[in-house]
């Protein structure tokens, strides 16, 4: 049966692909406020994949405006909301905390706001496994403390999971928070490592490491990301919820360059720095929950998953 539904931040690199994925089977009403945090030609690069489908329809409205977002939800009165609008980039959150606690609290709240005012009873929100902080353990499971984040996104990603289990409780609706973790692949964003190294070997520019490499990160395929969302859509969830959404593998930063190296077929110049106080050691999920929740998919292997990138961003940026 198909749906209607909301998704915010749908310019944005996992909304787009969501997006995408729900259009083949439902009407997708997607809110973007097209911030220039990074290249806007991106996103409306993005935007005019989903535009081509009939079921889509877009407003471009920022989040912390509650009377716009109030009349979309009147106007349209979908049955379930997928949040990803975010301020996002850690180390950038040190620069600008009022924006990140604007959108990611404030806005947030507009979104919880309009869903208890229109009986929504369904909302995914994404959340971040930066919201794991320093913790020591090998693996990062749901139930792990998550009270000392190290910078301000992880704070604001805490505090929507914090939020969420109150309007949950007070006002009977059920919000799923997603721990996404590290996520990539064609049309990913120009801040994060795996677009940002690609870039900067096709450039001869200097790539800055921390930690000689030694960081890890959890990195999970945008495809598997889509799979696990699309699979759970449906599914019936206790009140408030939280999901890990991952790949399972601590990859470290040498292994992602040297795997660019290959494919792109060209070496990487290095500088070396300290790690910033904003950044995590290691992240690694457990998704033992969301197998149990969703369905088991093959997930993407990383020197798969760089090859596509790669590939996708030589035919995106005309390189022959
Ligand atoms: N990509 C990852 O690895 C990752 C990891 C953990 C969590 N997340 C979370 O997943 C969500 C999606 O991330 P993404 O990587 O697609 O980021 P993205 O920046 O590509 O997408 C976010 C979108 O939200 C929009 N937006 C920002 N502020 C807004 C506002 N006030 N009103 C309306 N729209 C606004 C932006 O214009 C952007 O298009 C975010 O909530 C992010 O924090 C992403």
């Amino acid at each position: 049966m198909s749906m209607k539904i909301l998704v915010t931040g749908c310019a944005g690199f996992i909304g787009m692909h969501l997006c995408k994925k729900l259009l083949d089977k439902n009407y997708v009403i997607g809110i973007d406020n097209i911030n220039s945090y990074y290249d806007i030609n991106l996103k409306k690069d993005r935007l005019k994949i989903l535009k081509k489908y009939k079921k889509f329809k877009f407003f471009k409205l920022d989040i912390t405006d509650f009377k716009k977002l109030n009349k979309v939800f009147s106007k349209i009165n979908p049955s379930i909301v997928i949040h990803l609008a975010s301020e996002v980039g850690v180390r950038n959150s040190s620069k600008r905390p009022r924006s990140y606690i604007s959108t990611n609290i404030t806005g947030f709240i507009n979104i919880l706001e309009a869903c208890k005012d229109k009986n929504i009873k369904k909302i995914f929100y994404a959340s971040s496994s930066s919201v794991y902080g320093k913790n020591k353990k090998k693996k990062f499971v749901e139930t792990l403390n998550t009270d000392k984040p190290l910078s301000i996104y992880a704070a604001t990603k805490k505090s929507a999971e914090v939020l969420a289990a109150a309007y949950s409780h007070l006002y009977n609706l059920t919000t799923i928070g997603l721990r996404f973790f590290t996520v990539y692949g064609p049309y990913g964003r120009p801040d994060m490592a795996i677009y940002d190294f690609t870039e900067s070997i096709y450039k001869n520019k200097k790539i800055n490491i921390y930690d000689k490499g030694k960081l890890g990160r959890d990195f999970t395929y945008i495809d598997d990301v889509i799979f696990y969302i699309n699979k759970i859509l449906r599914r019936k969830f206790y009140k408030n919820e939280i999901l890990n959404i991952g790949n399972t593998e601590t990859i470290k930063v040498t292994k992602i360059i040297n795997l660019l190296e290959k494919n792109i077929g060209k070496k990487a110049k290095i500088s070396l720095s300290k790690i910033p106080k904003t950044e995590v050691y290691k992240t690694k999920a457990d998704i033992t929950k969301l197998k149990k929740i969703g369905s088991i998919k093959k997930r993407t292997p990383i020197k798969k998953g760089i090859l596509h990138f790669v590939n996708w961003y030589k035919v995106y940026k005309n390189i022959i």
